[in-house]
């Protein structure tokens, strides 16, 4: 075997490794799915209300709910996405009755149970605005796969802003995880998307 032969053997057989790491760690995501037969996101919770009231994810049994990640301090995304739920909500009619309509912080430090209360006014009406410990907020985070970070910002208030992911996730009257409506999403779009599970 020549030189540039055993290279060119060699390369196949890294190849031929690659494809199969690659065929192994798709296909074992694909099986974690099925054996799951869910996508899985969302989960236990336990948080405060605008009201002050302790509640769990099981409080919202029974009802869909659609959940938005953000903050109260967010200068336009989260203003933005919580208009088009807003929106969504009002096109879906007497069904939105079915829907309850979440914002969570991942600013428990500066939205407190008041500032909450406060924010929440300014959209829907229902709109339940939840926050909790630093601890409650990160494992609820968690659970519904979205990222956050504490980001300097000098010119806001507190000296800082919130880096965060900004999906709308539609959860059964069963707790799970039934759709999400990524950013550019229009509220027609999301009524539509919410109006199939009705
Ligand atoms: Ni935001």
């Amino acid at each position: 075997m020549t030189k540039t032969r055993l290279i060119t053997v060699l390369l196949a057989v890294l190849a031929l490794l690659l494809a199969g790491v690659w065929y192994l760690s798709e296909n074992r995501n694909t099986q974690d799915a099925g054996a799951q037969g869910e996508v899985l996101i969302g989960g236990p919770f336990r948080l405060v209300d605008e009201s002050g009231k302790t509640v769990t994810d099981e409080d919202f049994r029974g009802k869909f709910m659609l959940v938005y990640f953000g903050y109260t301090y967010c200068p336009d995304v989260c203003p933005t996405e919580l208009q088009n739920m807003t929106a969504a909500m009002a096109d879906l009619g007497s069904k939105a009755s079915q829907v309850v309509p979440v914002f969570i912080t991942v600013d428990p430090e500066r939205d407190t149970v008041q500032v909450m209360s406060d924010y929440v006014k300014h959209f829907m009406p229902g709109l339940v605005g939840l926050t909790g410990t630093p601890e409650q907020v990160a494992s609820v985070a968690k659970t519904y796969r979205v990222f956050f970070q504490k980001v300097t910002d000098e010119g806001a208030t507190g000296g800082y802003s919130m880096d965060h992911s900004s999906i709308v996730y539609l959860m059964g009257p069963d707790g799970r995880f039934v759709e999400h409506f990524g950013p550019g999403t229009t509220p027609q779009q999301m009524a539509e998307g919410i109006r199939k599970y009705l």
